[in-house]
């Protein structure tokens, strides 16, 4: 058995981690919520990674408020970095691998083509900013690392896009969403997957990787296939905007390019329509 421990458990991804773990039986999840364990604080982490006999470690934990982070640098920065920098440190000195997940917006989001783990990274916003930081200490304090990027998380847990919209549905709320950014919907119980085939892999194949679904969306045709899937379509009032104000720029093009961690841990892509569709299989429709 490995010993996993999962930092932020009570977030979206570590609750999807959780769920898909009973496909992983050489696996045992230490599911560690910021009250059981506060990555901002080193002594903390290195007193877990101890006790527990910590073998592997998936960092979920962050400050995700985009647009809050534009006001709360400070804050998005504590975690998404100087937290990142002491948990990265405290898995460097005991030789644990670290599995840490970041996002597509450390990308400026100029490109038309889908973004290489090699591409020049170049935060538009504080969120981006802190993830990147994140990285680079990862970069600097682990040999054995994994880097994870991924994009428009959703899923049945948490605060996510998916879950806004059909509340705003289910109470029949119009909904003007925006056309201004290509990315791709990723749903994280997918990522949940791909994380733990890394943990189980034994892989040495260290390094930054890219993990989303496949195809490519606008926020209007997320919330659009939303609605489709949950049969709202026809009786919800959606529109279309080109000037949707937000605190926070994001990157008008965030397509990640998936081939390494496809080629190197034998995941199979999935598009995001499909994995949508999936998830209210599931979840035996979400309405
Ligand atoms: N959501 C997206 O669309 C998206 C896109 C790209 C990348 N990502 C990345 O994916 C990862 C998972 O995101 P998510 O959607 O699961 O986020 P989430 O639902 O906001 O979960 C993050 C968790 O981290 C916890 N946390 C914050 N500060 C902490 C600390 N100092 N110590 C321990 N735990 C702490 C939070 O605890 P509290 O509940 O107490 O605040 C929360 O439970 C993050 O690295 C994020 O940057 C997300």
């Amino acid at each position: 058995m490995k010993n996993v421990l999962v930092t932020g458990a009570n977030g979206q991804l570590a609750r999807c981690i959780e769920k898909a773990a009973s496909a992983f039986p050489e696996l045992a999840l230490h599911m560690a919520s910021r009250e059981i364990l506060d990555i901002e604080d080193q002594d903390a982490i290195l007193n877990y990674l101890r006790e527990h006999g910590i073998d592997i470690c998936i960092n979920t934990a962050a400050y995700t408020a985009v647009d809050k982070a534009e006001s709360e640098k400070e804050q998005a920065f504590a975690v998404n970095a100087s937290a990142v920098k002491a948990l990265a440190g405290s898995c460097a000195s005991n030789n644990i691998p670290l599995i840490h997940v970041s996002t597509d917006y450390v990308f400026d989001g100029t490109k038309t083509s889908p973004y290489q783990v090699t591409d020049p990274v170049n935060p538009i916003n504080v969120y981006g900013a802190s993830k990147l930081a994140g990285e680079q200490y990862v970069q600097e304090l682990c040999s054995r690392y994994f880097i994870v990027r991924t994009s428009w998380l959703y899923s049945e847990y948490g605060h996510n896009f998916f879950k806004t919209i059909l509340k705003h549905a289910n109470a029949g709320n119009p909904l003007t969403i925006t056309t201004e950014q290509l990315g791709s919907p990723t749903n994280a119980n997918d990522l949940a997957v791909a994380l733990l085939t890394i943990a189980n892999s034994g892989s040495n194949a260290y390094g930054v990787y890219h993990f989303s679904n496949e195809g490519e969306a606008t926020w209007y045709d997320f919330a659009e296939a939303i609605l489709e899937e949950s049969g709202q379509l026809a009786s919800t009032d959606l529109a279309k905007t080109d000037h949707y104000r937000t605190f926070a720029e994001r990157p008008a093009y965030s397509i990640l390019d998936n081939t390494e961690i496809y080629g190197e841990f034998g995941i199979t892509p999935i598009h995001w329509r499909e994995s949508l569709k999936t998830l209210f299989v599931e979840n035996n429709n979400h309405k």
